[in-house]
């Protein structure tokens, strides 16, 4: 059908709704199935990881199909996508598909292509040396990182995406090419507390937060924005209208009630937040979104606050390091991170992972009460004491 080259030069600005085709939704996926995916749509046996980056599954039909899926840096140029297609077209019939987790999947249905497949994959690099198409992220491994806009294109970021993913995918590189942990780990960055992704419901995840009160630009407040909606999106009542001496409209901010969520910015241009020494990266870690054996869990936070140390955020990457190192050493088959944890008690968890806890972890916001150890089931460590003095106890 091709719509954007059949329909080249029609758009008339004069008259923007002549020609003008709408809702007509996405393509329908049948298209672009694998004839081999299409015989075998709903008939499949089982499946097997060959080895890491490689799955073959095998349908009641008896016909195979091989899965290559490497790692994808998710902003791609047109000319990688390009080369993703030379690669689909040279292997697979011109079919690739995409993973919820931004990686890439080549499918052949046959060993001999599937080594040819791969050892093309494994050849190239970027002129700089990195992998362009790295085999991976299957089974018990670290798989891609879900991650959000960053500097490089959203107004509302406490950090970057793209360059802190690429700075830890660096330092966790070979465990996304072996299959050597507990449980598979999702690891997830968010730019900022909108959470856009997964951050919410990973084993370990990375989210920009700010630690200053936004700027009140009084000239443009009642100009720019809708007052009640701004003070309606502060989770804390912390806005409140006010008055300019010279008589414009504008807000006020209590400092004290505000933390600093940048929620009223989003809606309101003439109260930016962003700032270079307070913003920073929090770490969470503990969810996970699958029901297998214990149900799905929000992250929790463990570190308040790491700075933006471009460009390679090293404190980020070795603490996330040291988290998931940490788990993989004393967790039991099968156990996500999050299950782990509760196995433990988070108290071992600060003490194993050598993270010290700040009375920023502890929850103070509305349902607050429920987080609290309402039991004297407790382990004595260090960590625990710390709660205990941070929540003023001893
Ligand atoms: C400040 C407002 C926001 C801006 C400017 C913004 C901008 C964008 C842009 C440009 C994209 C890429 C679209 C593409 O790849 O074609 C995107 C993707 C996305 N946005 Fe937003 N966004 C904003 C807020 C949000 C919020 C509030 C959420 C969720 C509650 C959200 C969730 C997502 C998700 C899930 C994706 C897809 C990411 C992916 O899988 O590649 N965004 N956004
Ligand atoms: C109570 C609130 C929420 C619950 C219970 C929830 C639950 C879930 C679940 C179960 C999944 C996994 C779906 C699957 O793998 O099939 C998921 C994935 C996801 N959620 Fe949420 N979610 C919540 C809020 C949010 C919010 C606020 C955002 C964004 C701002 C968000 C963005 C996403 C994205 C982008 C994914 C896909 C992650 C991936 O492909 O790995 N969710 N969520
Ligand atoms: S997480 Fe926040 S800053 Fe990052 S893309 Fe989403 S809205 Fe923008
Ligand atoms: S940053 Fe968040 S907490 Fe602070 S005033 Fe704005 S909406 Fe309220």
């Amino acid at each position: 059908m091709g719509l954007s080259t059949t329909r080249f030069g029609v758009f008339n600005p004069e008259k923007p709704h002549e020609n003008r085709i709408t809702d007509i939704g996405p393509r329908h996926f049948w298209e672009f199935f694998p004839p081999i995916i299409q015989r075998n749509y709903g008939k499949w046996l089982y499946h097997e990881i060959l080895e890491p980056g490689v799955l073959v599954h095998v349908s009641e039909t008896g016909e195979k199909v091989y899965t290559v899926r490497v790692g994808g840096m998710r902003t791609m140029s047109v000319a990688f996508v390009r080369e993703i297609c030379d690669i689909a077209d040279k292997y697979c019939d011109g079919y690739v598909r995409f993973t919820t987790r931004n990686n890439i999947e080549f499918m052949v249905d046959s060993e001999e292509k599937l080594e040819a497949l791969k050892k093309d994959l494994a050849s190239r690099k970027f002129y700089s040396g990195s992998y362009k198409f790295p085999i991976g992220g299957t089974g018990c491994s670290v798989t891609n990182i879900v991650h959000t806009q960053g500097y490089v294109h959203c107004h509302t970021p406490a950090t970057d995406a793209s360059s802190v993913v690429k700075a830890l995918m660096d330092e966790l590189f070979e465990y996304f090419q072996s299959m050597t942990l507990p449980a598979k780990v999702r690891i997830a960055l968010a730019c900022c507390l909108n959470m856009c992704g997964a951050v919410h419901c990973s084993d370990i995840a990375m989210v920009g937060i700010h630690r200053k009160p936004p700027v009140i630009d009084t000239e443009y407040v009642a100009k720019l924005c809708e007052i009640p909606t701004v003070i309606a999106s502060c989770p804390l009542g912390a806005i409140s209208p006010a008055t300019t001496p010279d008589g414009k409209k504008t807000v006020k901010i209590r400092e004290d009630r505000c933390m600093f969520c940048g929620n009223c910015y989003t809606m309101c241009p003439a109260l930016p937040i962003a700032d270079k020494e307070g913003d920073g990266i929090a770490i969470v870690a503990g969810g996970k979104v699958s029901n297998r054996i214990s149900p799905p869990k929000f992250s929790k936070v463990v570190v308040a606050y790491l700075p933006n140390n471009f460009p390679r955020f090293p404190e980020v990457c070795q603490t996330v390091k040291k988290i998931l190192e940490t788990y993989a050493k004393h967790a039991r088959k099968y156990e996500r991170l999050g299950d782990w944890v509760e196995r433990i008690g988070w108290e071992r968890f600060f003490e194993l992972c050598e993270l010290p806890f700040t009375y920023h972890l502890l929850d103070d916001y509305r349902l607050a009460l429920d987080t609290y150890r309402t039991s004297t089931q407790f382990r004595f460590t260090e960590a625990a004491w710390e709660v205990s003095k941070a929540a003023r106890g001893i």
